[in-house]
């Protein structure tokens, strides 16, 4: 799950990192209380769950309370690459002496971690990347030794992080790692980290992925999801257990067992799908091993529910769960779901059991249902129903 700013800053600062005091708020006028509370100038930042805010037009510093509620009421409600701000941070406006980057992130190539360092920090980093990319340190970080204060010293230097401040940043980098670790996170991100007159370092900005995997060492986490941005679909999906993720532009419903098979299943159909106007998979669902008739149920249920679905494909290999549960399953799925079921399946069985499970399909005889016993042949199927809808 990627978090907001202020929801990073706020598992930063309970790490120690030095943050800038700031509030959320949904409505222009509270932006000018917290102004007034804060007692400085103020920046005004749009709370989205992308980058390049700033460039948009969506981070804005106030000199005044008024001020800071008319650059809310500019930033609320605008879109910045399709996502609508519903809330700005109102934070104090620092004196920056120079920008950092810095970032903690899960290297799967490597299978390792990564630490990411910059003196040339701030909007431009994408473009620093690519340009001169010899300017952005990159530091595998073993995950069994971790960061201590040598660590980050090294990172500081590589960074080229000039060294009034190396000491500061040192002490920041390894707190971020506390971060990334505590609180088990795949991507810990500042951008800026800024030098302060002062010579303070501080995290300006924050970008915080969570790994869902380690959701139940972290109840806490539960507090952090904003309902208003998760998608309908893949919330109910996540309510009822499945292994569900919606698929941008797609009419083929994909339900199979085994990650693996799903996501060749994927692949077939957007390659039988070219045939057929471009149809494309709408989701990646993977029921799992031992699927019962609920889980199947509750699979539809929300395939189903998917507007852009035209029709779904059923792929399932029969291997400890054998074909023949898996066709009582699917049966007992329809006369569950009853009329809300209203889209053709394709379903394709083969493996353990596959004739019992074909003949109890075709004993069901029931109008939605159309077997078909390859993989290939199952997903033409599907695409032609889609495209034909
Ligand atoms: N509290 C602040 N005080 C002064 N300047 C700020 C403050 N917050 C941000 N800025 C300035 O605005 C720039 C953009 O802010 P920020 O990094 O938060 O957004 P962004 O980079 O546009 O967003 P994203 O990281 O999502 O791409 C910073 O590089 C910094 O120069
Ligand atoms: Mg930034």
């Amino acid at each position: 799950m990627d978090l907001y700013e202020y929801q990073a800053k706020d598992l930063f600062a309970a790490h120690g990192v030095p943050v800038l005091p700031g509030r959320t708020v949904e409505r222009a006028e509270d932006a000018a209380t917290v102004a007034r509370e804060i007692g400085t100038a103020v920046v005004v930042k749009a709370q989205v769950k992308t980058g390049g805010r700033g460039k948009a037009g969506g981070v804005k510093l106030a000199q005044t309370p008024e001020e800071a509620a008319e650059k809310a009421d500019a930033i609320l409600g605008m879109d910045i690459k399709g996502h609508t701000v519903h809330r700005v941070l109102v934070t104090e406006a620092s004196d920056i002496a120079e920008e950092y980057y810095f970032s903690f992130l899960l290297d799967r190539a490597n299978r390792s971690f990564l630490a990411m360092c910059s003196a040339e920090g701030g909007m431009e980093i994408e473009q620093l990347a690519v340009e001169r990319p010899e300017a952005l340190a990159r530091i595998p970080v073993d995950a069994i030794v971790g960061v201590d204060r040598a660590k980050a010293a090294e990172i500081v230097t590589a960074g080229k992080i000039p060294a009034a401040v190396a000491d500061q940043a040192a002490d920041v980098i390894v707190k971020l790692w506390d971060t990334f670790v505590g609180e088990d996170a795949t991507l810990v991100e500042v951008n800026p980290l800024v030098r302060s007159p002062k010579d303070e370092v501080i995290a300006l900005d924050g970008k915080v992925t969570l790994d869902g995997n380690a959701d139940f060492r972290h109840p806490e986490h539960a507090a952090l999801v904003d309902e208003r941005t998760e998608n309908p679909l893949e919330a109910k999906a996540k309510a009822k257990g499945l292994n569900y993720v919606k698929l941008e532009d797609g009419q083929v419903g994909i339900i199979g067992n085994g990650a693996g098979l799903v996501m060749s299943t994927l692949d077939v159909v957007a390659y039988a799908g070219e045939a057929h106007g471009g149809v494309k998979p709408a989701n990646f669902l993977d029921i799992g091993g031992g699927a019962s008739a609920q889980v199947m149920a509750d699979g539809l249920d929300v395939i189903l529910g998917d507007p852009d679905v035209k029709s779904v494909f059923v792929n399932v290999f029969g291997g400890i769960t054998a074909c023949d549960a898996v066709a009582s399953g699917i049966v007992e799925a329809l006369k569950i779901l009853g009329d809300s079921a209203t889209k053709p399946l394709v379903v394709r069985l083969d493996g353990n059991n596959v004739v019992e499970g074909r003949r109890i399909l075709d004993e069901a005889n029931h109008p939605l249902v159309t077997q078909v016993a390859t993989m290939d042949d199952a997903a033409d199927k599907a695409a032609e129903l889609a495209a034909g809808a």
